[in-house]
């Protein structure tokens, strides 16, 4: 495992929202070098940016046209220099956002690709014979360009498939995997990536990383293949880099493709969801931390605990507060559920990333679709830093901002949350300090289940010498639990402890060290 991602924690930063230094309504590199000493001082170490390159911008950044120019309105390459220097002279590390399923249909690759007749990009994407031809199982668009065929979509109308091959073709139109057309895939997202990390980035999250193959097994082998060969040549040159996938399915994600990371994400309906936001469409919340719920841990930990099993000696299965995919925690979670709902995600193993503005508890939005973000631009808002003009965000007149601020009167901000010295900021500085300095944290192996029961909502778990204790209900609960030889060392709410028992208080949450 990559040496520093054993203590790593990360910080999502969304550039177009965090900090906008020159006051044109739109964040951008230099924003975020003078937001890095909050970064750290909140006790995050490590950065995940969304993308930034040069793009049409109808997917947020997502359908890149150039993958090696900086998007104009984030700054220049020379801007992404100072931004590397400036995350590692804080020791601190920054992962880019690699794009590698597909591109703008900007870019010039798919150009060249729709024009009549061959040249050297016309595999570079998947087309079928003839426009008319179906291509069944996949979604395709035909009537945009010149050439005869119909294009494979990975995501967006505007985000045309890169082609890595079929894991078993059936139609001439369907390359292998080890086609030159799409061996010659491979090699330009290694050059990408190589490019990034010469200059001084640490690593890559990857975007729909189990999408490369198509028609894939269940398994996706096929994707884990082209990931293993991309991955071990990359880290030929660059065995410090990290990489983390959008994929959901360690065992593929981790021990076949190579990733050290995978995320656990926000499915519908499933242990993630269920923890935070597990809303319906008429608004009823029965999410796990929700005092009134009526869910107990079990609903998370059957579906988290086996996967994190199948991983845990080789990478790490990781948490998230939220991204720029979800509805903020904060919709439907108050501060306190909040602040219970964060100690557990970050004192459980692998390493945690926070959405920025989660730590203070920003709200969702509604707001119309912003950069085909649809329901996701209502969490992508301006970070609200302060009271003053756009919450401190930008100097730019309020028309002019990428989406606008908060206009609550109680609208949390950075400022209010750091005067207060019970509030979510605080928990959050708090345990991420405490994470720093076990060492307990730093291993991601050993997380044991101590007390968990049917009809009961509060839980116990262990890692090492420490133990937590939660309970997210709203009545105190007693436990057959003997903690005698132990000592908190943080605690909200309340625990009282006798020989064989122990009370853990409506709302509490407590991390005992064992002595
Ligand atoms: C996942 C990204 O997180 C999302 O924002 C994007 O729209 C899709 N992949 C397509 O790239």
């Amino acid at each position: 495992m990559t040496e520093w991602l054993q203590t790593a924690v990360f910080y999502e930063i969304y550039p177009q929202s965090f900090k906008d230094s020159d006051g044109d309504g739109i964040g951008d590199l230099q924003g975020i070098v003078e937001k890095l000493d909050y970064i750290k001082g909140l006790g995050c170490n490590a950065i995940w940016m969304n993308p930034c390159f040069d793009s049409p911008f109808k997917d947020a950044g997502y359908d890149v046209r150039d993958y090696k120019k900086v998007a104009p309105r984030y700054g220049t390459t020379e801007d992404m220099r100072r931004l590397f220097d400036e995350v590692h002279r804080r020791k601190m590390h920054i992962l880019l956002d690699l794009v590698p399923g597909h591109t703008s249909e900007e870019h010039p690759w798919f150009q060249e690709s729709g024009m009549d007749g061959v040249n050297a990009y016309s595999d570079r994407y998947i087309w079928t014979d003839n426009w008319f031809q179906r291509a069944e199982g996949l979604a395709y668009i035909a009537g945009e360009r010149e050439r005869n065929g119909a294009y494979i979509i990975n995501f967006f109308k505007c985000q045309p498939a890169l082609n890595y091959g079929f894991l078993h073709p059936q139609e001439d139109w369907q390359k292998p995997m080890d086609h030159p057309a799409c061996l010659a895939t491979r090699e330009a997202m290694i050059d990408i990536m190589c490019y990034w990390l010469e200059m001084g980035c640490d690593g890559f999250r990857v975007d729909m990383a189990d999408s490369l193959v198509k028609n894939d097994d269940e398994v996706k082998s096929g994707t884990c293949l082209v990931w293993k060969d991309m991955l071990g040549r990359v880290r030929e040159r660059y065995p410090q880099a990290a990489f983390v996938s959008e994929w959901n399915m360690p065992e593929s994600a981790i021990c076949r493709a190579g990733f050290q990371m995978d995320f656990f994400l926000d499915w519908s309906g499933n242990g993630y969801n269920l923890l935070m936001r597990d809303y319906d469409d008429k608004g009823r919340d029965n999410s796990f931390f929700r005092k009134d719920s009526t869910r107990n841990i079990q609903d998370f930990l059957k579906e988290y605990l086996p996967k994190y099993e199948a991983v845990k000696e080789k990478g790490m299965y990781c948490l998230i507060t939220g991204n720029h995919d979800m509805i903020r925690a904060a919709y439907h979670l108050d501060e306190k559920e909040l602040k219970l709902a964060y100690a557990f995600l970050l004192t459980l193993p692998g390493a945690p990333f926070i959405y920025y503005g989660d730590e203070i508890g920003m709200r969702y939005q509604k707001l119309p679709c912003k950069e085909g973000g649809y329901t996701r631009t209502g969490s992508r808002t301006p970070m609200q830093w302060d009271n003053s003009k756009n919450h401190g965000f930008s100097k730019a007149d309020a028309s002019q901002l990428y989406l606008p601020t908060d206009s609550a009167l109680d609208a949390p901000t950075v400022e209010e949350q750091q005067k207060r010295e019970d509030s979510l900021y605080h928990t959050v500085r708090e345990i991420l300090e405490i994470r720093g300095k076990q060492e307990a944290f730093a291993r991601h192996d050993n997380l044991e289940i101590l007390s968990v029961e049917e009809n009961r909502r509060s839980f116990v778990y262990r890692r090492g010498n420490l133990i937590m204790l939660c309970n997210p209900s709203g009545q105190a609960e007693t436990l057959e639990l003997r903690l005698t030889e132990s000592a908190v060392i943080w605690l909200m709410g309340a625990v009282e402890t006798d020989a064989d028992r122990c009370t853990i208080g409506a709302q509490s949450f407590a991390i005992y060290r064992v002595v």
